[in-house]
């Protein structure tokens, strides 16, 4: 509901899941302006009550499913692992109550492709939690990339990870909650690249190393996007990755001082600029919160606005980026499903 005088959309959020993850965003949530934390719930009636009083949600619920049931929302956050995406997220959706799902959508393309035709189908909102699209720094750095000062894009580097000890327990060693390395940091050099190529790539080569249990530890990409254009990209969970990227065009680049889902610096070498051995410009704009209040931004813009996709994370692209993980995924052997059961 939009507020005539203000224009301030008031929407009233749901969240599912008490993790770590959907402990941040909720405070980003809060940040916002018209956004109320109206509802969260747990596999847990305790854990639930006890976000909720700790988060300041109106109420909280012992299950996924009563939740979605209960109603009364604009907006439910989809804060569980991987694997439990999906199908919360088609619970809204048959529900009618448009859905932010954190990334990645799903742990395959089908599913991902699934849960888009049913959004659209039934004209309610949904969009993957890609909040590094939504960064002050990543909005500037779309501005560059199209005025052309850097000219044709030519490549696209850059890579995302860190060393974690392996436990088969752990969310990100679990195949049961959608572990890996590629579904997980993968996700955002992919979409990174998607974001500034568009479409799809036209052939997927990955290699890597898988776990002992057959998640994938560690990978790297080469994306052929068509007239030489490619993307060289990387994933791991064995190392350090600094995870800063390069966009390089016919007359210049783009350095983005990772990590790449949450860069705090930007320079831009235009033409001419190498020559006098000084960036034309650097960019280091600051977040709002933790850095997820601009993507919640957007999706009180889009409700407002009444779109069932956003302009900036569409579904296409999320599908576009599922695709490739899943050529990855094929590549180096290791086989991810969605959990059909997380429905609670
Ligand atoms: N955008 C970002 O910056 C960012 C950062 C970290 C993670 N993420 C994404 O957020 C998601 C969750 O990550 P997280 O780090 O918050 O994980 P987490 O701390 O392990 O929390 C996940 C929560 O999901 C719920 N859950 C539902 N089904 C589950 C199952 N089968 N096994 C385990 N937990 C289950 C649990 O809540 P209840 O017990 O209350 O039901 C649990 O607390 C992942 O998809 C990840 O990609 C995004």
């Amino acid at each position: 509901m939009t507020d005539q005088l203000t224009g301030t959309t008031t929407v009233r959020w749901g969240v599912l899941a008490t993790g770590s993850i959907a402990a941040t965003v909720s405070r980003d949530i809060a940040l916002v302006p018209g956004a109320e934390l109206t509802a969260v719930a747990s596999r847990d009636a305790g854990r639930a009550a006890a976000f909720a009083a700790e988060h300041g949600f109106a109420r909280s619920h012992g299950s996924y499913r009563e939740l979605v049931e209960a109603g009364g929302l604009d907006a439910v956050y989809v804060a569980t692992p991987h694997a439990q995406h999906v199908v919360l997220a088609r619970a809204c959706v048959e529900a009618g109550i448009p859905v932010l799902v954190e990334k990645p959508v799903g742990c395959t393309a089908a599913a991902t492709r699934g849960l888009a035709e049913l959004a659209r189908e039934r004209g309610v909102f949904v969009m993957e939690a890609l909040w590094a699209r939504f960064q002050p720094n990543h909005v500037r750095l779309r501005e560059i990339l199209s005025s052309g000062v850097i000219g044709e894009v030519r490549s696209v580097a850059g890579d995302l990870g860190f060393a974690l000890p392996y436990d088969p327990a752990h969310r990100l060693w679990d195949p049961a909650q959608g572990g890996g390395t590629l579904l997980d940091t993968g996700v955002y050099p992919v979409s990174f690249a998607q974001g500034v190529f568009g479409g799809s790539p036209q052939a997927v080569h990955a290699v890597g190393v898988l776990a002992e249990n057959g998640v994938d530890a560690e990978a790297s990409l080469l994306l052929d996007w068509g007239g030489g254009r490619t993307a060289r990209l990387g994933s791991t969970l064995l190392a350090h990755a600094g995870g800063a990227g390069t966009i390089t065009g016919t007359k210049g680049r783009i350095e983005v001082a990772g990590p790449l889902h949450k860069p705090s610096r930007l320079e831009v070498w235009a033409e001419g600029a190498q020559r006098d051995d000084e960036p034309s410009e650097v960019v280091a704009l600051p977040v709002t919160g933790r850095g997820y209040v601009h993507m919640v931004e957007h999706v009180h813009e889009c409700l407002a606005a009444g779109l069932v996709e956003s302009p900036v994370m569409p579904m296409t692209d999320s599908v576009a980026v599922a695709e490739v993980l899943d050529a990855a995924l094929d590549a180096l052997g290791a086989v991810h499903r969605d959990d059909d059961t997380a429905l609670v």
